[in-house]
């Protein structure tokens, strides 16, 4: 076979067959592919598109380019969750301590920032000392003492994804249903759980700009657990506004502690029980959604959901100190305010460009394996509908130099719109799908 034929093959529209996509999916594992055909390739199938048969052969191909985890010694039912990713997206620092602390275990691999949204591990590795790099049996083994792990992909889970995952990123070929979904579908797959709850984000912070694509892209991801036997749910959840009020690594770090602290709420947390409740459903953790949701809610209040944040950062090397002061962890040299220029409310955010924003401050990446700033990143003061005045801060924006916060500020001018009329508030959590609703 060679590589050549098949770009030409997908970029004409055609379909490529088991043996193709295994062949090709084992070139990318073994490095035998270069990057630039694989990028080309990629490119194909963003431009072509898969179809069900192809993403599902796909899937299953990048599952087994390495090691599938074996969780059957760790008691009960293992909930695992992941979100197509968004700005200010920190649901995972939030949902993995509340579900832990009621009882429910759970082992999550998270990933790096991808294109402008942020990344669960990039977050962590804010923290003193935290270390993302567990080997498997060290994180199963955490998994039995504490129920709560955030971690790396290891370097034999899904290597076929790593290695995709970083090209995507830097060739404009991440917002691609197939590709989203055989990305996503394949670490769970490998990972080992039981069951899984997808976030699927919509608006436009996200890589599905419309409902109607974040429902192809959640059927897709839906039926191709059912084909692996897995119990998976998909939330559809509003990206039209970053999620929490805090972008950036270390900042997002610091929201999540603030929210488990009981500190502040919000829509974070609205969509973190949202999404942690039917965790505890699939895990058989709670009998109902409206169940589950009041059992995190009693974690958080009882303080166990941050101490279970404070075993998990110490289990994996961090300063667990920083659940009791944010001030430890890493803060920028450079902190300006852009204001607002006249009265009124905060009519709309262009999502995509706040993150956008984030990755030049250095929080994110713009070439493959390029260290990130962990302090960099902005701070909302409102949401939509807010009611502002002239002059009162918009958003702290936090940087390495003046010149990189002044070049925020000035993208983010662009980014937020006044308007006169207090406009409909987005509503946080937009439909879900379940196993029963696809075919
Ligand atoms: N998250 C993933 O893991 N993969 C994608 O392709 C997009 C979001």
């Amino acid at each position: 076979m060679e590589m050549v034929d098949l770009i030409v093959k997908k970029r004409q529209g055609g379909t490529l067959s088991a043996e193709e996509l295994q062949w090709f999916v084992r070139g990318v594992t073994d490095d035998s592919l270069p990057d630039y055909q694989v990028s080309a390739m990629l490119m194909a199938m963003f431009l072509q598109g898969l179809d069900e048969s192809e993403t599902a052969l796909l899937t299953v191909a990048m599952a087994d380019s390495g090691d599938r985890i074996d969780l059957t010694s760790v008691p009960g039912i293992k909930v695992d969750k992941h979100s197509t990713g968004g700005v200010a997206d920190t649901t995972t620092l939030l949902l993995v301590p509340m579900v832990a602390a009621c009882g429910v275990p759970v082992m999550k691999m998270s990933g790096r920032g991808l294109g402008f949204t942020g990344g669960t591990l990039d977050k962590l590795e804010s923290i003193p000392g935290f270390r993302v790099g567990l080997t498997v049996e060290e994180a199963v083994a955490q998994c039995r003492r504490i129920g709560a792990v955030i971690m790396g992909q290891t370097g034999d889970l899904c290597p076929a994804d790593r290695k995709l995952y970083a090209l995507r990123d830097v060739t404009g070929t991440v917002d691609s249903i197939p590709l989203i979904a055989a990305s996503i579908m394949s670490k769970k797959i490998a990972a080992g759980a039981d069951a899984v709850v997808l976030d699927v984000k919509c608006g436009n912070g996200a890589f599905m700009k419309t409902l109607d694509e974040a429902r192809r892209l959640s059927a897709s991801m839906v039926g191709i657990g059912k084909a692996a036997g897995r119990d998976v749910a998909a939330v559809i959840s509003s990206m039209d506004q970053p999620l929490g009020s805090h972008v950036g690594n270390a900042l997002e770090v610091a929201e999540a502690i603030d929210v488990l602290s009981g500190r502040t709420a919000g829509d974070l947390l609205e969509v973190a029980v949202t999404l942690g409740a039917h965790m505890l459903v699939l895990a058989r953790g709670a009998d109902s959604i409206a169940h589950g949701r009041q059992r995190l809610m009693d974690h958080l209040r009882d303080g166990s959901a941050l101490e279970k944040l404070r075993e998990l950062i110490a289990a994996q090397g961090g300063d667990p100190a920083v659940c009791d002061d944010t001030s430890r962890l890493p803060t920028a040299r450079v902190v300006r305010a852009l204001r607002t220029a006249r009265d009124g409310f905060i009519g709309s955010m262009d999502t995509a460009g706040i993150g956008h924003v984030f990755v030049r401050l250095g929080g994110g990446r713009l070439t493959k394996g390029q260290p990130v700033d962990p302090a960099a990143g902005l701070v909302l003061s409102g949401r939509i509908g807010d009611r502002v005045r002239a002059g009162d801060v918009l958003v702290s924006v936090h940087g390495a130099t003046e010149e990189a916060v002044g070049q925020g500020i000035r993208a983010l001018e662009t980014c937020i719109r006044i308007v006169d009329e207090k406009p409909e508030l987005p509503r946080n959590v937009l439909e879900i799908v379940m196993a029963d609703d696809v075919s």
